[in-house]
């Protein structure tokens, strides 16, 4: 295999996310199971080293952009020496070094991370209320979040989103306020639509489709107006007249988006997976340790890659039994 990874839907994949950890400083609900989750042995994560090989593969078959997420990326101690390999990876053709974090320990890591060349971050805070933080995140840190938001801003990096998780109920009231921080902020808030995953007791009740969003939004601006997207956004984006930064919405229950998923995933563990939902996945981790050659990696991939779906299941019908829980998979905030 030679070429780029496209799969037999003709999607073309540019975007790989690389979890870094399994560990969390935070315990989000929706992301892992009250029991907490069983963690690989430490010997069998990927090292520095594993990544960059399989990161410097991915990136020479057409990948542009690598997103690093956890569990919380942070909290992996050889961080700093990882984004600085990666940055080499540029000459091949990577053009965005992001990060997706939950920004709890961040804000004093962040100017040295963006210096070895990360350039977007997504900054995970569902709530602007710090007892509501406690209760969603079963954690201390909401001002730390709010400080690494100041930080991110201060500094040079391309672009700056908040995820905010809506939950029916729990944060779906401050909807407004979380616009209001686009007024004078150069951000992008999303909203995300509650997905279920094994072990976050998942409840279609729990769940705010955007659409209904939207019109609390528009009750609220009369003039919020539509914003261009790139074709491979997970967002669909609006905008307020007159706010400096945009909001979006990620509907991946109530409207997916899987016709233009442009995504693979690296597992902290190894292996390779092609959907957010779809149980299946690969070990590169054990046939890399096994002696595996790049060519023989690739054809791996390559493999894998045909074998993604068209679309998940649906909301119904998704897999939370055998699929992991999100904390497992690619940013998910949480350790036992
Ligand atoms: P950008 O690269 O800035 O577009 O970020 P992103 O939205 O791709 O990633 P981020 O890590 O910020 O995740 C935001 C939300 O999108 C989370 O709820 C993710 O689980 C969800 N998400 C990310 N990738 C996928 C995907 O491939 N499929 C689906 N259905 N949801 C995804
Ligand atoms: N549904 C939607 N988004 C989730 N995230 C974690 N678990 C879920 C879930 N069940 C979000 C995190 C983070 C992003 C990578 O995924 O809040 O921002
Ligand atoms: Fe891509 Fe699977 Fe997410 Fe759909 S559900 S957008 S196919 S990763």
């Amino acid at each position: 295999f030679t070429g780029q990874f496209i799969d037999t839907f003709n999607r073309k994949h540019t975007y790989l996310r690389i979890s870094l950890t399994e560990r969390c400083n935070l315990r989000c609900f929706y992301c892992m199971p009250s029991e907490g989750v069983e963690l690989s042995p430490p010997g069998h994560l990927l090292t520095n080293e594993e990544i960059l090989r399989l990161a410097t593969l991915f990136v020479k078959s057409g990948i542009t952009k690598i997103r690093l997420t956890g569990g919380e990326p942070s909290v992996r101690k050889d961080l700093l020496q990882l984004m600085g390999g990666l940055n080499q990876l540029k000459q091949y053709g990577l053009t965005s070094l992001a990060m997706t974090t939950n920004g709890i320990a961040l804000h004093r890591r962040l100017p040295q991370l963006v210096e070895n060349g990360l350039t977007h971050l997504n900054l995970s805070l569902d709530t602007l209320d710090p007892f509501k933080f406690e209760i969603i995140t079963r954690r201390r840190g909401h001002e730390a979040v709010l400080k690494a938001l100041d930080t991110a801003l201060s500094l040079p990096i391309q672009m700056v989103k908040l995820n905010v998780v809506v939950i029916q109920g729990l944060n779906d009231s401050e909807v407004l306020d979380f616009i209001k921080l686009t007024e004078d902020r150069p951000i992008s808030v999303r909203f995300i639509e509650f997905m279920p995953f094994t072990g976050n007791k998942w409840d279609k009740k729990k769940m705010v489709p955007s659409a209904q969003l939207l019109e609390r939004i528009r009750t609220h601006y009369p003039d919020v107006t539509r914003s261009s997207d790139e074709l491979n956004d997970t967002a669909r984006s609006w905008y307020i007249p007159g706010h400096q930064g945009t909001f979006g919405f990620i509907s991946s229950m109530s409207d997916h988006f899987c016709g233009t998923c442009n995504r693979l995933r690296l597992t902290a563990d190894g292996q390779i997976k092609v959907c957010l939902f779809d149980p299946k996945e690969i070990s590169l981790c054990d046939i890399m340790r096994s002696g595996a050659s790049d060519d023989e990696l690739l054809q791996v991939i390559h493999q894998a890659v045909v074998g993604k779906k068209a679309k998940h299941a649906g909301m119904d019908s998704i897999d939370v039994t055998t699929n992991r829980p999100m904390i497992l998979i690619g940013h998910g905030l949480v350790p036992r």
